[in-house]
C-alpha cells in the first residue's frame, strides 16, 4: 500500500493542482484540508509514525477529537503540491480534547500545518455538527472575489446579493449565500472564531481583502463553490 495511491490523497493532490492552475494560490497562498474518513485513516496506521510532539491549537474542538486530517503545510507552494507531495502535505490528528495536534506523516523536509488550522479545525469543527458529511475546508485567494472587497459594503447581504445577481446558478450552488469577516489578522484563534462563527450558516466565508473559505462534503464541490463564487465575481467586476 502506498498512501500517496489512495484515492483520498489523489484526489486532495489534483485539488490543489487545480487551484494553483486557477492562478488562487501565488507563493504560498491558501490551503486545504481534509477530514479523513475512520476507515481511511485506519488503513494507513501502519505508514503513520506517533513519536512527533503535540502541538497545541489555540481553539479547541472536542467534537473531532481523535480525527486525522489531510493538510498543506504552511509556507508550502500548491505549485509543488503534485510534483512533491510528502514534501508539501501531512497528516495530523487531534488529541481527544480537540486542542492539540500531532503530525503523523509527511512534511518529510520539515515544517508544520498551514499557519490557518485554527480556522480550518474550527470551521470543521462547526460544519461537522452541521452536518457529518463535510469533510473538505478549502482557502484560496481568488482575485476578484478579493477585488469586491475593496469595492463593496463588507456585509454578507450585500455580497450574497452581489454574487447571486451575477450569474443565475449561484441561487441554486450557494442557497444560503455568503459570509464576510472584516479584515483581521490571518492565522490565530480570533480569525477562526469570527470564520466558524459564519460557517454556521454558511460555506463561504469571504476574508475582506485577503481570499475565501468554504466547505463542503468532497473535493469536486468544495472546489466547484470556490470556483463559482469566483467566477461570478469576476462577471460583477
Ligand atoms: P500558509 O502557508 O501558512 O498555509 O498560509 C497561507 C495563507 O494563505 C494564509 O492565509
Ligand atoms: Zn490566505
Amino acid at each position: 500500500m502506498d498512501i500517496l495511491k489512495e484515492e483520498f490523497m489523489q484526489s486532495f493532490i489534483r485539488m490543489a493542482n487545480d487551484g494553483w492552475e486557477q492562478g488562487w494560490h501565488e507563493r504560498n497562498g491558501g490551503n486545504l484540508t481534509y477530514r479523513m474518513k475512520e476507515q481511511e485513516a485506519a488503513a494507513c496506521q501502519a505508514f503513520f509514525s506517533f513519536t512527533g510532539p503535540w502541538v497545541e491549537l489555540g481553539v479547541c474542538a472536542p467534537n473531532l477529537g481523535g480525527a486525522y486530517f489531510v493538510a498543506t503545510g504552511s509556507g508550502k507552494y500548491f505549485r509543488n503540491v503534485k510534483r512533491a507531495p510528502e514534501e508539501s502535505l501531512c497528516i495530523a490528528r487531534l488529541n481527544e480534547k480537540g486542542d492539540a495536534y500531532q503530525i503523523v506523516w509527511g512534511l518529510v523536509a520539515g515544517g508544520r500545518p498551514t499557519s490557518e488550522f485554527p480556522s480550518h479545525i474550527m470551521n470543521h469543527a462547526v460544519k461537522t455538527a452541521v452536518s457529518p458529511d463535510y469533510r473538505v475546508i478549502y482557502h484560496a485567494h481568488p482575485a476578484n472575489t478579493i477585488a469586491l472587497t475593496f469595492v463593496l459594503p463588507l456585509t454578507d447581504r450585500d455580497f450574497t446579493l452581489a454574487l447571486w445577481e451575477s450569474a443565475t446558478e449561484c441561487p441554486v450552488v450557494f442557497p444560503a449565500g455568503v459570509g464576510v469577516v472584516e479584515w483581521m489578522v490571518p492565522g490565530g484563534a480570533e480569525i477562526a472564531l469570527a470564520t466558524s462563527e459564519l460557517m454556521k450558516t454558511y460555506d463561504v466565508a469571504i476574508w475582506a481583502h485577503h481570499g475565501v473559505f468554504c466547505a463542503g462534503p468532497d473535493f469536486d464541490s468544495t472546489f466547484g463553490l470556490m470556483h463559482t463564487v469566483e467566477k461570478a465575481a469576476e462577471i460583477r467586476v
